[in-house]
């Protein structure tokens, strides 16, 4: 348990051992962030994934019997916050479930499929817990339609849901104890995995973060911030406006190395230009990490060859991924090889790309079985095409 202020504890857990979140490589494991309030009413904010239950009980208990706790909190139906609630509830006969109206309230029903106390409040619902109160701040989509923020006054710590927050298992609890490039890094890699199909909605929630000035920002994951507030509120500002800087992203996949020949080629083409590039290689990177990573690029350039008329399947996977996520306004490019069965490949990554919402160059270069020194030229001088165009 971790004291925030008198009468206010962390009392999440922490899984070090996790490292796949949905497909998300999670290297650092994550914290399911868990907040308890001791006023003349008690409200537990958050629950845990059900795994978890032991050890957020065990927290719990050293400060409270869990049945004196009058309110249950849901910020957000996901299982890795609200999976243990139904067992939680067994031990907190008196507590209400409170949770947004409609979505929170459909949601929490379709997952337990039992009649729950449920309280459902909406923007500007506020919970009086005897000197202190809990305000509502829905903000839907960041990341399930139910997402809201709660905030406590006259403390001014926002429960912040999944906004601002980092897959990190750490004994700290706070943004200053850890080193900073590597939590900024996590937060970006969790805001372009989670949240970057929802920039509007998550300028909103920043939006109402700023007006309400928080002394404490408490996600549902990861550390809180205290120290560093205007940085991560400063970063979301720029990814919800979907800042980018000069900087390319090549993925690739290759069966014979033929793609990869171009994948270099074009690399050397963007760099002589002076644009910093990186080039990942689907059977060695991530592509979560490959995602945080096109977070603040302004392109990303896709190569693949075919295999049994279709792209390989990790390209596949990969441009599924990116078509979900949407990374708008970003430039594209596409390239590959082929055999005897014509550049499909390439088509498809154009098709793909496109309905990820990049603008995608009509350029594209597509080599039959392996190139040659003039098609490694194109390669770069389609390299360098890309370059003075990020350059702008
Ligand atoms: Fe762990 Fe959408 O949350």
């Amino acid at each position: 348990m971790t004291r925030i202020a008198e009468g206010v504890f962390w009392v999440g857990a922490i899984d070090w051992t996790l490292r796949d979140f949905h497909g998300y490589s999670t290297p650092r494991g994550t914290t399911y962030n868990s907040y308890l309030v001791l006023d003349e009413k008690k409200a537990l904010i958050d629950a845990v994934r059900s795994t978890h239950l032991p050890e957020l009980l065990a927290r719990v208990k050293e400060i409270v019997d869990p049945g004196e706790i009058d309110y249950l909190v849901s910020l957000h139906v996901e299982p890795d916050h609200s999976g243990s609630l139904a067992q939680l509830l067994a031990l907190c006969p008196k507590a209400q479930l409170v949770t947004v109206e409609r979505h929170g309230e459909q949601g929490l029903e379709r997952y337990f499929h039992q009649k729950l106390p449920l309280m459902a409040v909406k923007e500007g619902s506020t919970l009086s817990l005897g000197k202190r109160s809990l305000s509502f701040i829905p903000i839907p989509l960041v990341h399930w339609p139910d997402n809201m923020m709660a905030f406590l006054s006259p403390d001014a710590f926002l429960f912040s849901t999944d906004c601002y927050g980092q897959h990190v298992a750490t004994s700290g609890r706070y943004d200053d104890q850890m080193d900073m490039g590597l939590l900024m890094s996590e937060a970006a890699k969790y805001y372009a995995n989670i949240i970057f199909p929802y920039p509007t909605q998550a300028a909103r929630a920043l939006e109402k973060t700023r007006a309400l000035q928080p002394k404490l920002i408490c996600p549902s994951h990861g550390l809180l911030w205290r120290g560093h507030r205007p940085e991560i509120l400063e970063a979301y500002g720029r990814w919800t406006r979907g800042e980018t800087r000069p900087r390319a992203v090549v993925v690739y996949d290759t069966m014979w190395h033929s793609t990869e020949a171009m994948a270099l080629a074009l690399v050397e083409g963007i760099a002589r230009e002076g644009v910093e590039v990186g080039l990942r290689s689907l059977g060695s990177y991530d592509p979560s990490d490959i995602v945080a990573e096109l977070l603040e690029a302004r392109a990303l350039a896709v190569g693949c060859p075919i295999l049994n008329n279709n792209l390989l399947p990790r390209m596949a996977a990969f441009l599924t991924y990116i078509k979900g996520l949407r990374p708008r306004g970003k430039i594209g490019a596409a390239f590959g090889s082929f055999g005897w069965g014509g550049a499909t490949a390439v088509k498809a990554i154009k098709e793909d790309l496109t309905l990820a919402g990049l603008e995608v160059m009509e350029d594209e270069l597509a080599v039959r079985f392996s190139p040659t020194a003039e098609e490694l030229q194109a390669c770069r001088q389609l390299g360098q095409k890309l370059a003075q165009k990020i350059k702008g």
